[in-house]
């Protein structure tokens, strides 16, 4: 998008409709918490107020506000939140009313956003700013034709085309609930007008609510100037009332990222089973197997490749790395043209360097390997910090945990670990040093040196099984009586 004019965007700004009960989205949480790819539903809607300039924002919250006002705190700074409250719901016109004070003589264009309609784009909401700032309408509405439109509000038009009113679904007649054009409840006002058109409205209908969708036909009554924009692409317009509604946004915003990724040369062998969340970045020519699952923060390096069905969130992976099937990556780096996998599970805070290996059920937390190190399999490395080139056997593992804390293990560079052995923590294995394989060791272990801690093998000579007792038919009868406490057969 191209940068907006600080020169036009100075006064604008915005009201974030959040207070509603969600009661079609049945959760003990706001439902503007839930995420939408990774990123709440309010976040999406203060992010595109951001992009088009907005200076000042009034966010409208119910009571049991905790969750959102915690979240409003990682919003882009410049939007400025101030938070306004709604003790009762008393519909979307009284929660725009209960703002009205913070709006006393402001200038500019107000937006106003309903905060569970997530998918709209910055560049639509530009035609409501323009409408207002250059065409002087002193109200834009947005519209769209849907092919179902139960459930919003509405457009009525006269003869010649111009919007009348918007009317709710529970007011509507038949022949009205016909009507295909509906409200998408994205509106920009002229500040100044906004004010006594909003002293004006009343809760006479069905729902007995406010309504602010009323603003329409009130300030067509005030003779001011009302716009309308259509969208023709309505999915940009769907508000979030139930779960199934917030699966099919899931699954369009899913769609466009996997083509946006795409589009800069990403390789999706079947992109409708990957899930990228829109806060993460891939390099070119990455490689994503079916049934990816990439979240937070997640940075993924060119030329990486990740096979099927692994799952990395905030996660970093280098240039050329293999993320090899079924692995997961939490909050951890691994370098580049580093192999992880298969199966291998990567926990938080841990840091992989280049051309490293870990490979099949191997279970790294929050541990450092440095480049070249290997520890390919069947190994659980905990609080570790390994140099460079490491080797780590099979089955080795660091026991970390001695029932109260969590201990390190250092092993410097060039080690050698052999197979199936524990090293109790905390531990220092010196650069250069060999571990026998089988060993569990105590001590520190001194540069350079081979520590073995197994019990020693012993070998006996000419040693034969002891002769087993060979049992006659009738023996193995009568024992079998006297087991059963029968008399014996002869
Ligand atoms: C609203 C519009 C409808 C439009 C549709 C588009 C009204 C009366 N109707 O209906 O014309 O087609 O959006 O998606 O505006 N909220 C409050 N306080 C309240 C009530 C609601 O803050 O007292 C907030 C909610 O948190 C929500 C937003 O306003 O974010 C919209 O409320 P909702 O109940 O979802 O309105 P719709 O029935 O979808
Ligand atoms: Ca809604």
């Amino acid at each position: 998008m191209a940068p907006h004019n600080p020169a036009k965007t100075a006064g604008r700004h915005a009201v974030v409709l959040a207070a509603g009960r969600g009661t079609r989205f049945k959760s003990r949480t706001s439902k503007v918490v839930h995420p939408l790819c990774g990123k709440p539903l309010l976040m999406h809607v203060l992010d595109r107020l951001h992009q088009v300039g907005v200076r000042r924002t009034l966010l409208v919250v119910g009571p049991q506000s905790k969750a959102v006002r915690q979240l409003a705190q990682d919003a882009p700074a410049g939007l400025n939140i101030e938070f306004v409250e709604q003790h009762e719901q008393l519909g979307t016109g009284h929660a725009l009313q209960m703002a009205s004070p913070h709006l006393e003589g402001m200038g500019g264009s107000l937006l106003v956003l309903y905060a569970d309609a997530p998918l709209i784009r910055s560049s639509t909401l530009q035609q409501l700013l323009r409408l207002v700032e250059e065409e002087g309408a002193d109200q834009a509405l947005l519209t769209t034709h849907l092919e179902d439109p139960a459930g919003y509000g509405r457009i009525l038009r006269d003869g010649k085309g111009q919007a009348l009113a918007t009317v709710e679904e529970k007011d509507a007649t038949a022949e009205q609930k016909a009507i295909r054009e509906v409200n998408s409840g994205f509106y920009c006002f002229r500040s100044e007008s906004l004010l006594p058109a909003l002293d004006r409205l009343d809760n006479r209908n069905r729902s007995g609510e406010y309504y602010l969708t009323d603003l329409l036909w009130i300030m067509r009554e005030q003779g001011l100037k009302v716009a309308t924009w259509t969208s023709h692409r309505p999915s940009e317009t769907w508000g979030i009332n139930d779960r199934m509604q917030l699966a099919e946004a899931e699954r369009l915003m899913r769609r466009e990222i996997a083509r946006r990724w795409m589009a800069q040369g990403v390789t999706m062998l079947d992109p409708g089973s990957v899930l990228i969340d829109s806060t993460v970045e891939i390099g070119q020519d990455v490689v994503l197997y079916p049934g990816v699952i990439l979240e937070g923060r997640t940075r993924i390096g060119p030329e990486a490749t990740v096979k099927a069905y692994c799952h990395l969130s905030d996660a970093e992976v280098g240039e050329g790395a293999l993320v090899d099937h079924c692995s997961v990556i939490r909050s951890s780096r691994v370098g580049a043209g580093t192999q992880v996998g298969p199966f291998a599970h990567i926990r938080a805070d841990s840091r992989i360097g280049s051309n490293v290996r870990v490979g099949n059920f191997v279970e790294v937390k929050k541990s450092r390997i440095d480049d070249g190190s290997k520890a390919a399999h069947l190994t659980y490395l905990g609080d570790a910090e390994l140099g460079k080139g490491v080797n780590i056997g099979a089955g080795t593992i660091t026991c970390n945990y001695d029932g109260v804390h969590k201990n390190k293990t250092l092993i410097e560079d060039e080690v050698f670990i052999g197979s199936n052995s524990q090293l109790i923590a905390p531990l220092k294995i010196g650069k250069g040093a060999y571990v026998a394989a089988g060993s569990t060791i105590t001590e520190n272990v001194a540069p350079g040196s081979l520590a073995i801690a197994r019990s020693r093998q012993e070998n006996k000579l000419g040693w034969k099984p002891p002769k087993k007792r060979s049992v006659s038919r009738q023996d193995a009868k009568d024992a079998k009586c006297r087991k059963k406490g029968l008399p014996e057969t002869n």
